[in-house]
């Protein structure tokens, strides 16, 4: 009984620490200080709607989800839907090009009809949209992308209303996020390489001049620094081309399955957590594409005799997103005329 007695207090402090040092690491993981959380914020800023860090931040509080709550798929996908999609879209050598949007992004006048006029006043880009695959995560997205498009998915396997604003980084939404590279890894099995964009970027050019054979992987930048097989590149996993190799197939399931390490995370963070790992175990060649082509405003750098698109990376909120790639757009089409005249 004596022994019982003592120990308990000991067992109480024992849980007291314990939950003091997973308060701390909470806390930690919120701090804005923390890389993560900028790269967080980035994403955010890509997806987001327009609200302002702070708000952002408080709705991530909110709604982080305990790492041992996340149900984590890892399960690989098949619809022979898309499957029957990507054939029929895919270009003589099997390339095709994809991109995801919910309700917000495809709204009239909204990002996806943007991103859609973007290959019409490009530069001899019109026919790439032939080769188009739009996701769509729910139904007004959905129906939005077939008055517009011809190639058309519903990707329905979520079952969750993520329309709402207030889903940023719920179990949910990040579910969301990683659907995406689940698609991917289906592309690569049935023997398709693919050009994902997200659908904030605006095409001027043919994306694929600066993508080469040589890489099994292509990634964007936030800022580049010189050396395309640097990982110390900012990837930005906003624009991704893939080849349809065995080890890029692996490399999907790797990347995917080291979510289970990184539960909260979305998989743009979680890639700058394994990148090294996938050089490592797989001999992975990444090249990343300078800013000088694929822009943002995270490094900008706007030479239009370069820039083959611009993805207003760095930018918080859809409506001065929307602005500023308006402004961008005016710009090139002065280029192009002024270019055109002489
Ligand atoms: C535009 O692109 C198409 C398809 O690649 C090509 O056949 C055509 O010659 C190009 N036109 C110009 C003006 O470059
Ligand atoms: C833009 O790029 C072209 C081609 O490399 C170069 O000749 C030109 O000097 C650049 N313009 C500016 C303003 O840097
Ligand atoms: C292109 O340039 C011509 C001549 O400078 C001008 O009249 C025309 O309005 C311009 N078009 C656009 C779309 O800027």
């Amino acid at each position: 009984m004596s022994i019982e007695k003592r120990k308990t207090p000991i067992f109480h402090y024992g849980i007291t620490i314990f939950l003091a040092a997973l308060l701390f690491v909470c806390v930690f993981s919120l701090d804005s200080k923390n890389p993560l959380d900028r790269l967080r914020r980035d994403w955010l800023g890509a997806k987001g709607v327009g609200t302002t860090i702070e708000e952002k931040e408080k709705i991530n509080t909110k709604d982080l989800v305990p790492p041992q709550v996340v149900r984590i798929t890892t399960t690989d996908f098949h619809d022979d839907n898309f499957v029957m999609m990507i054939q029929k879209a895919a270009m003589d050598d099997k390339r095709v090009i994809l991109t995801d949007v919910n309700e917000a992004f495809a709204a009239p006048n909204s990002m996806l009809d943007l991103f859609l006029e973007s290959f019409h006043n490009g530069d001899n880009i019109t026919h790439l949209l032939d080769h188009l695959i739009i996701v769509a995560m729910d139904q007004k997205a959905f129906e939005k992308c077939k008055s517009v498009h011809h190639y058309c998915y519903l990707h329905e396997d979520i079952g969750t209303d993520l329309r709402s604003e207030n889903v940023y980084m719920s179990e949910a939404y990040i579910d969301l996020v990683w659907t995406k590279v689940r698609l991917w890894q289906l592309i690569l099995e049935q023997g398709y390489s693919f050009l994902f964009t997200d659908v904030d970027v605006m095409w001027f050019r043919d994306p694929f001049r600066h993508i080469s054979v040589y890489p099994d992987l292509t990634i964007g930048t936030d800022r580049f620094f010189g050396n395309p097989e640097d990982h110390n590149n900012d990837p930005n996993t906003g624009i991704v081309f893939a080849k349809p190799t065995r080890k890029n197939i692996e490399v999907l399931k790797y990347w995917r399955e080291a979510r289970q390490r990184f539960p909260t995370e979305h998989e743009q963070t979680v890639y700058y957590q394994i990148k090294y790992e996938l050089s490592s175990k797989f001999d992975l060649k990444v090249q990343y594409v300078s800013t000088e082509y694929w822009g943002n405003f995270c490094q900008l750098q706007k030479n239009f005799t370069k820039l083959s698109s611009f993805h207003p990376c760095c930018l918080i909120g859809l409506e001065k997103k929307i602005a500023q790639i308006k402004i961008i757009t005016d710009e090139w089409k002065m280029y192009k005329n002024q270019t055109n005249q002489s």
